[in-house]
């Protein structure tokens, strides 16, 4: 089974692919197995600075392998389905989609949990809970109205109509568009960006960015406290020698 998923490290860039292409990339729960096990891997793995996760061939998933949910549906906190989303939402690096093609179920409802989304222009997004009598997963029921508005949300996740790059675009869902070929590329293209970054603010400011709303008070306080940890870290003097001496900075 673990060749459904590919895990490749390529410096510190960690890439999974989702790869079962006959079943259009349908996830099995021993595929969020091996994704959940790769992301809590990579979270304490000092060597990997970001994560990208796409598809094999034309389709990133098709979300839960339904016939995965006909035979063993996955009940209790422990199912591998549950393990992969507290992982992905928990994830504390960069994590990075390449949504080569079209992105269904929890292959949009994933997509929440990402800091960086590069898709395909012809992708397609599409969160059918509803009409298969399901309720959305992930945090999508919080986090997607929160993202496009309470109206927009029950478009798509009450009468379940896809949509497609642009609109996720205009949404915030996807963070730049590319022609198909270019998906991956271009995410690790972002991947080598990140990972040239001083990891612990980008850590800090990760967690910031997607932790749930706060009072703009409590938020400021909050940065206040880590910016003046910040200067007083191991990184910020090596970024200020570079900028001084006219050189790009290591943090590695
Ligand atoms: N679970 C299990 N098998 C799936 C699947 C899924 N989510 N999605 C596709 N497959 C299987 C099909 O049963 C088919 O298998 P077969 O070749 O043994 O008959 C194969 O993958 C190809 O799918 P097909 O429907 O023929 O491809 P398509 O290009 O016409 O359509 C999709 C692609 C993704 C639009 C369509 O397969 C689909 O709607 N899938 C279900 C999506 C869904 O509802 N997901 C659950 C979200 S909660």
């Amino acid at each position: 089974m673990e060749d459904h998923i590919l895990v490749e490290s390529r410096g510190p860039v960690l890439e999974l692919r989702i790869n079962r292409p006959d079943k259009k990339n349908a996830l099995t729960q021993a595929m969020y197995a091996a994704l959940a096990d790769a992301l809590d891997g990579a979270a304490t793995d000092d060597t990997v600075a970001v994560a990208i996760i796409t598809g094999a061939g034309d389709i990133f998933t098709s979300g839960n392998d339904l016939k995965d949910f006909q035979e063993t549906p996955p009940v209790g906190a422990d199912q591998p389905v549950y393990r992969f989303i507290r992982a992905i939402a928990a994830f504390p690096k960069v994590l990075i989609a390449g949504v080569n093609g079209a992105a269904i179920g929890i292959g949009t409802t994933m997509l929440l949990h990402c800091d960086l989304v590069v898709a395909s222009r012809l992708a397609m997004f599409h969160m059918p809970f509803v009409d298969l009598a399901l309720v959305p997963e992930a945090g999508s029921s919080l986090l997607f109205p929160r993202l496009v508005g309470r109206q927009r949300a029950a478009k798509h996740l009450i009468l379940a109509e896809p949509f497609d790059a642009e609109t996720a675009l205009d949404y915030g869902l996807v963070t730049e568009l590319v022609d198909e070929s270019d998906v991956v590329p271009r995410a690790r293209q972002l991947a080598e960006r990140v990972a040239a970054k001083p990891p612990e603010a980008v850590r800090i400011t990760k967690q910031l960015i997607a932790s749930p709303a706060a009072s703009l008070e409590e938020r400021i306080a909050a940065e206040g406290e880590h910016f003046a940890a910040r200067l007083q870290s191991a990184e910020a003097p090596e970024a200020f020698r570079a900028f001084f001496e006219k050189r790009p900075p290591n943090f590695r």
